[in-house]
C-alpha cells in the first residue's frame, strides 16, 4: 500500500486530497495518514494541508523498496526488489537469493554496503546515500562463454540510463567501468554460477557514484559522481529505474541476437580509448597498441605496431592509456 500511495502522490498535479487516495485504494483515511507518516519518516517531504490534502516535495533522494517499485517502468527487470538499508554486498546477497531460487530479473539494492566488492578483490566504497548499489539476478538461456558479454550490455545500459535521466554523456572504459572526464563514475562486477556446462545464474552488480561530494583521499583523483558532474543533487531512484529499463531492452536484443553485433556502433562511439594507444596489462604480459573497438563477442580489438590485430578478452585484464590513465 505504501508503494501505491507514493505512486499517487508522485503522479498528482499539486495537492492530492486524502479522500481521493482513500477512494482510489479503497482504504480508510487513518490508513492513508499512517502511510504518509511512514513515508515522512523515510525522508520524503510531504506537506499536509487541511482541506487540500497532501503534496509531495518533488525532490527526495530516498532509496527504498517502495520508492524504487513506484519508479521502475520495466516489465521484468527489477520488478521483484529486495531492499536492504545496509548489507555486506548486494552481489553476495543476490547470490544467496539466487541459490534459494530467486527469479530472473530480481533486484537486490542497498542504501549502503559494509563489504562492497570490486573486481580483483578490491573494496567498493559504499557510504549511505552516496550511490546506487544494486545487483541483478539473471537466468540466461545462453552458455557460460557468453556471460562476459552481459557486462558490456550493462555498461551500455548504465550509460544510456544516465543520459536519459540527467542528460550527461559518460564513456565506457572497456570492459566494466563508466568514466567521465577521465574519472570513474561506475563499476560493474559480473559473477556467474555454472552447473556442468550451463549457467545456473548470473549476478550483475552495479555501483554508481551519484551524490558523493567528497571521496576518500586515495580515490579523489580517480573518482567522480553525478552530483559533481551536474552540480545538482540527483534522485538515485530515477537513475536506477532508467538503468533497469534500458538494461531490459538491451538484454532482450542481446539474447535474441546471441552476440553484441547490434551494439557495435553505439559501443564504439562511447569507448573511452577508441583510436588511442593503450597499454594492456595481462596477468603475465603487457603490450601496447591502438584500441579499435570491440568485436561481436565483446573482445577488445587492439592494433599492434606490426599491423596485426590482437583480440583481448575480458577477465584478468587491465587497460591504461599510454600516459597511465586509470
Ligand atoms: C569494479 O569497478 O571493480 C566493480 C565495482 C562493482 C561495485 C558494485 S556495488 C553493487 C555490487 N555489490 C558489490 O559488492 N559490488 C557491486
Amino acid at each position: 500500500m505504501k508503494q501505491e500511495v507514493l505512486k499517487l502522490l508522485k503522479e498528482a498535479d499539486g495537492f492530492l486530497s486524502g479522500q481521493s487516495i482513500c477512494d482510489s485504494l479503497g482504504v480508510s483515511r487513518t490508513a492513508v495518514w499512517k502511510v504518509v507518516n511512514q513515508l515522512k519518516e523515510e525522508g520524503y517531504q510531504i506537506r499536509s494541508v487541511r482541506n487540500r490534502g497532501y503534496l509531495l516535495d518533488s525532490f527526495a533522494d530516498v532509496m527504498t523498496e517502495a520508492e524504487l517499485a513506484s519508479s521502475v517502468r520495466s516489465r521484468w527487470c527489477g520488478r521483484e526488489i529486495h531492499y536492504f538499508p545496509e548489507t555486506d554486498s548486494t552481489n553476495i546477497q543476490a547470490k544467496r537469493l539466487a541459490e534459494l531460487g530467486a527469479s530472473h530479473g530480481c533486484l537486490v539494492v542497498a542504501d549502503s554496503q559494509t563489504a562492497g566488492r570490486g573486481r580483483r578483490g578490491r573494496h567498493w566504497s559504499s557510504e549511505p546515500g552516496g550511490g546506487i548499489f544494486m545487483s541483478l539476478i539473471l537466468r540466461p538461456p545462453f552458455s557460460p562463454e557468453s556471460a562476459s558479454m552481459v557486462t558490456l550490455v550493462a555498461a551500455l545500459a548504465v550509460s544510456e540510463g544516465i543520459f536519459r535521466s540527467t542528460g550527461e554523456r559518460v564513456l565506457i572504459k572497456w570492459p566494466n567501468d563508466l568514466v567521465c572526464h577521465r574519472k570513474k563514475l561506475c563499476g560493474i562486477l559480473t559473477e556467474m554460477s555454472t552447473e556442468i556446462d550451463r549457467i545456473h545464474y548470473v549476478v550483475v552488480g552495479m555501483g554508481i557514484n551519484v551524490n558523493t561530494e567528497t571521496f576518500p583521499e586515495e580515490l579523489d583523483k580517480q573518482a567522480t559522481s553525478l552530483r559533481l558532474l551536474t552540480g545538482k543533487p540527483i534522485q538515485r531512484s530515477q537513475i536506477a529505474a532508467s538503468v533497469l529499463e534500458q538494461f531490459e531492452t538491451y538484454y532482450e536484443t542481446f539474447v535474441e541476437q546471441g552476440d553484441l553485433s547490434p551494439f557495435l556502433d553505439r559501443y564504439q562511439s562511447q569507448l573511452v580509448c577508441m583510436g588511442e594507444t593503450i597499454r594492456v596489462l595481462l596477468p603475465r604480459e603487457e603490450f601496447q597498441g591502438v584500441a579499435e573497438g570491440i568485436d561481436p563477442t565483446g573482445a577488445l580489438k587492439v592494433r599492434l605496431r606490426d599491423g596485426t590485430c590482437r583480440l583481448v578478452v575480458s577477465g584478468e585484464v587491465s587497460i591504461r592509456t599510454a600516459d597511465g590513465y586509470i
